[in-house]
């Protein structure tokens, strides 16, 4: 071999290393990307539904001031959360609750409540009463009839006070437990319905 081929074959093989190298760069990360996306958009779905909830109808008037023993446990969704939260002296806690439209009706005109398919109920959780950016919000979402029959088929949802990651989702125990007590109102507190709504349910 003389010394041009020699050097033409190094050449070559050093454009065809930089090619290769190349390819298996950037097909990955597409496929990658892809992914991601596609992850994130099918987990997304109910956090880009409440993305308007400011929109919605807000039940409360004034920011509700929550219990601060509820205001430890109505937000965290692991027993470790909430024992370290409710040790916490200063977690006295203000919330609004916003519904939409599907569950509007049920909600503020009805004595025993039964929330359609669809219903979407968010409760920001605020740290003070004119707060503008929720510390968290909790969630809860009517499912289809048989989703989960013994606790009236919710899904349960934490999110960041941001609106980017939903931190817990699904059949909640943590939530369940305490929701069950509401039974009669379709799993639904509304211990903040103002005055004038609530003498008004039928
Ligand atoms: C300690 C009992 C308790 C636990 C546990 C609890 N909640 Fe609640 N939740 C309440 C009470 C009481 C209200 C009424 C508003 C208030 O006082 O904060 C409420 C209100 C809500 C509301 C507004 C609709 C309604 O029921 O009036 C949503 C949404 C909600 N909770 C979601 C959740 C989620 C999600 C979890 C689990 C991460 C959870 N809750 C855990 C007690 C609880």
């Amino acid at each position: 071999m003389n010394k041009l081929s020699l050097i033409k074959l190094v050449v070559v093989a050093f454009i065809f290393s930089l090619g290769l190298t190349a390819y298996s760069f950037l097909p990955k990360s597409e496929v990658q990307s892809a992914n991601n996306s596609a992850v994130s958009q099918k987990e997304d779905e109910d956090l880009l539904n409440i993305k308007n909830y400011k929109k919605w109808t807000k039940v409360n008037d004034k920011p509700h001031l929550m219990d601060s023993s509820v205001s430890a446990l109505c937000a965290a969704p692991t027993q470790a959360q909430v024992d370290r939260e409710s040790k916490n002296p200063h977690n006295q806690k203000y919330i609004n609750v916003y519904v939409n439209s599907i569950g509007k009706t049920e909600m503020m005109t009805k004595k025993s409540p039964k929330f359609p398919q669809g219903t979407v109920i968010v409760k920001e959780k605020l740290s003070t009463p004119d707060s503008t950016s929720p510390e968290l919000l909790t969630v809860m979402i009517k499912r289809e009839k048989g989703f989960n029959p013994e606790n009236g088929d919710w899904e349960y949802m934490t999110v960041n006070g941001q609106l980017t990651e939903v931190t817990a989702k699904g059949k909640l125990e943590n939530c369940q437990a305490c929701h069950a007590l509401e039974k009669s109102g379709d799993y639904v507190s509304r211990n903040y319905l103002p005055y004038n709504i609530r003498q008004k349910l039928k």
